[in-house]
């Protein structure tokens, strides 16, 4: 059968290879595929771009090298041999990379105040938190404004996470014990579709791609989002892959699903205003409901439950949460930045090389932010709206 055909696909193939932007990643690509560069090679590329970037965090070269470096302990990278996920060089580039993401991210994300170590006191702050976030809401733009091919930059931009949905924060599982894993094994099983591979719901948001006539398979747009959008998902699995950081990663959870359930209806509502059925519009009409209930849990069980167990891990709680907002906050507003100028939010993608090319100077090249000649997205043969 074609969907689940197309399940099976999206569930285990690799990454295609990303364009590099820069030397760092050029070096990692140069490395991974067997073009020559030794792996030390790699550590002098991360540690010369750390020296020399002002701004880690809308770093094009330094995220991508970061964010395929993780992809590593995910679902590899296509070409790539698999023995590379633990070689203790690139794990040490990694390394240099993280401590100064981490060091940013602290000092930029705004520190909230810190609720008395109990379960409802938790919820609570979290529910406040998230409540009173003011910051740009793409949602609505999608259910009042978005055009068609603004549509289909939506879902490009929210690909890098959502067809690995569930995975960043899944790292913590081993990490946590009693009510907080219980409670995230509950949440997280709704996520993997409760035992039934059609509604894991990475899949879903796959055939919503394939509803726009987009390409479903992972990492085929890496290429066209910003550091920013990068930075958001390496925030998560830094979170998740360091056990130091598992009440980070947990209040990340907790923000996530608080902010979820009433922005998916918005989104709905913007694919149907403009003609898209319910095969589009299942993934976000899915999280109405979910999310309600994650969020409870989350809040409540997962992060509550975290806190009252290892009262020490309540200021990473409410930071993890935070940051959440922050950055995914901080990226929406690039995106309604440029559709409000009437521009494309993505990067363009004219001029692609080849992952591990370089220039005659040895650097990749790093093509220019999104600009009016953005190429199109909207297929020539997609769903129109009736
Ligand atoms: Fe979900
Ligand atoms: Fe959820």
């Amino acid at each position: 059968m074609q969907a689940n055909d197309d399940v099976v696909r999206s569930s285990t193939a690799p990454m295609i290879p990303p364009t590099p932007r820069g030397p760092a990643s050029t070096t990692l690509f140069d490395v991974l595929l067997g073009h020559g560069s030794d792996p030390s090679a790699l550590v002098d590329a991360v540690r010369a771009a750390l020296a020399g970037t002002p701004d880690l965090l809308r770093d094009d070269d330094l995220q991508l090298t970061l964010f395929s470096l993780y992809e590593l302990q995910y679902g590899g990278i296509e070409g790539v041999d698999d023995r590379w996920e633990w070689n203790p060089t690139l794990l040490t580039a990694r390394a240099a990379i993280e401590e100064r993401f981490e060091a940013e991210l602290r000092a930029a994300v705004p520190t909230p105040e810190l609720p008395a170590p109990s379960a409802e006191a938790v919820a609570q702050a979290l529910f406040d938190l998230t409540s009173a976030d003011g910051g740009p809401s793409v949602s609505r733009f999608v259910a009042k404004k978005a055009t068609d091919e603004q549509l289909h930059e939506f879902l490009i931009q929210r690909s890098v996470y959502t067809l690995k949905e569930a995975d960043p924060h899944s790292w913590a599982i081993p990490r946590l014990r009693g009510r907080a894993k219980a409670a995230l094994v509950e949440i997280q099983s709704d996520e993997y579709g409760g035992g039934r591979p059609t509604r894991v719901h990475s899949a879903i948001f796959a055939g919503t791609m394939r509803g726009l006539g987009l390409d479903d398979r992972y990492g085929a747009y890496v290429d066209s989002v910003s550091a920013l959008t990068l930075a958001s998902l390496n925030m998560m699995s830094m979170f998740g892959l360091h056990r130091r950081l598992r009440g980070c990663i947990v209040g990340h959870l907790a923000a996530f699903e608080m902010t979820s359930s009433i922005p998916s209806r918005f989104y709905g509502n913007g694919f149907r205003r403009l003609g898209y059925g319910e095969d589009v519009t299942w993934y976000f009409d899915e999280h109405v409901e979910a999310d309600a209930v994650h969020e409870q849990i989350a809040g409540r069980d997962l992060a509550g439950g975290l806190v009252e167990s290892d009262p020490v891990l309540l200021a990473d709680v409410m930071f993890g949460a935070a940051a959440c907002l922050a950055v995914d906050g901080w990226a929406g507003e690039e995106v309604l930045d440029a559709w409000t100028a009437g521009t494309s939010s993505l990067r363009t993608t004219g001029s692609a090389q080849p992952a591990g090319s370089a220039d005659s100077n040895g650097s990749a090249t790093v093509r220019p932010a999104a600009t009016q000649d953005a190429p199109s997205l909207v297929p020539e043969k997609h769903p129109l709206p009736a």
